[in-house]
């Protein structure tokens, strides 16, 4: 099946994708880590395969923030295989959460296009798409969307399903910020576009991924989406527990009543 679905599209040519995606562009991944010792090598390498084969200009920056299994041993490994140029380490001393680590990382960042992603493999690396469609429209962002087209979630169990479209579901009618997956984490946005979000962000975990959205639609900003699967992670576990839902709900009800 998967094959068939690779044969149909004819294989673009390094140069067509150059001239897609001009020179001057670079794109700065942003991999956030705790504890993902076994999936980094993977993801990484997945995400060097696909930019090194479309000729495109890019850098990996990793933010593990005191991983106590190692993942910051396997982050400097994987930095003496691909080169300092396009690993790059941002560690922080501990568990500081997911919004400030992205934000953290956005400042040693020095493309003009920033790629956020989960580094568990959930995030099934076609960064491509991203890009593609960030062109197409000439988007200042580009959210994946697991709610809309062809996307979707596999694997989360009932209660998983139910916070995730719990929290999409009540955000859309408090908030009514015309995207359709809130709280998804796969994302492209221009630097200057994400820098300006930042500065009016004040969330810290991971309800950064709502009020980013919701800040752009405040701004005027363009949103394009791209239909993704999620997968949920085979080695590890999620981070996402009782005290992130929680802050979830503050957040939304405290730009619920100042937005
Ligand atoms: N540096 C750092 N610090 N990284 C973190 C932290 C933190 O405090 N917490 C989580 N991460 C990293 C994980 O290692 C992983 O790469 C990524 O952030 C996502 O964490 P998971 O724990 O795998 O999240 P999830 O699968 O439960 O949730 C996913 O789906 C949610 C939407 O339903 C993520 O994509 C969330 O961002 C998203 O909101
Ligand atoms: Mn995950």
């Amino acid at each position: 099946m998967a094959s068939l679905e690779v044969r149909r599209s004819p294989p673009r040519s390094r140069r067509e994708l150059e001239v897609r995606s001009p020179r001057r562009d670079r794109y700065s991944v942003l991999l956030p880590t705790y504890n993902e010792r076994e999936n980094l090598p993977l993801i990484v390498w997945l995400l060097v395969k696909s930019f090194s084969e479309s000729g495109i200009n890019y850098e990996i920056i990793i933010i593990d923030d005191g991983s106590p299994d190692g993942t910051r041993d396997v982050a400097e490994q994987l930095q003496e295989i691909y080169g300092s140029d396009r690993i790059l380490l941002k560690p922080r001393e501990k568990k500081l959460g997911l919004g400030t680590a992205y934000i953290h990382g956005m400042k040693h960042a020095t493309g003009n296009y920033i790629i956020i992603m989960d580094a568990d493999l959930s995030h099934h690396v076609s960064a491509n798409l991203f890009y593609r469609k960030q062109k197409e429209g000439n988007f200042d962002i580009v959210s994946g969307t697991r709610y809309k087209g062809s996307g979707g979630v596999y694997g989360w169990d009932l209660k998983r399903k139910i916070i995730s479209r719990g929290a999409n579901f009540l955000t859309q009618i408090l908030l009514r910020p015309g995207a359709s997956d809130l709280t998804g984490s796969f994302r492209l946005y221009r630097k200057e576009v994400l820098e300006k979000l930042i500065e009016k962000c004040v969330s810290k975990g991971y309800v950064f991924q709502m009020e980013m959205i919701v800040r752009a639609r405040q701004l005027n900003y363009t949103i394009g989406e791209v239909p993704i699967s999620f997968v949920d992670r085979v080695y590890g576990e999620s981070k996402l527990g009782g005290n992130e839902i929680v802050s979830f709900l503050k957040g939304l009800l405290t730009l619920f009543a100042t937005t």
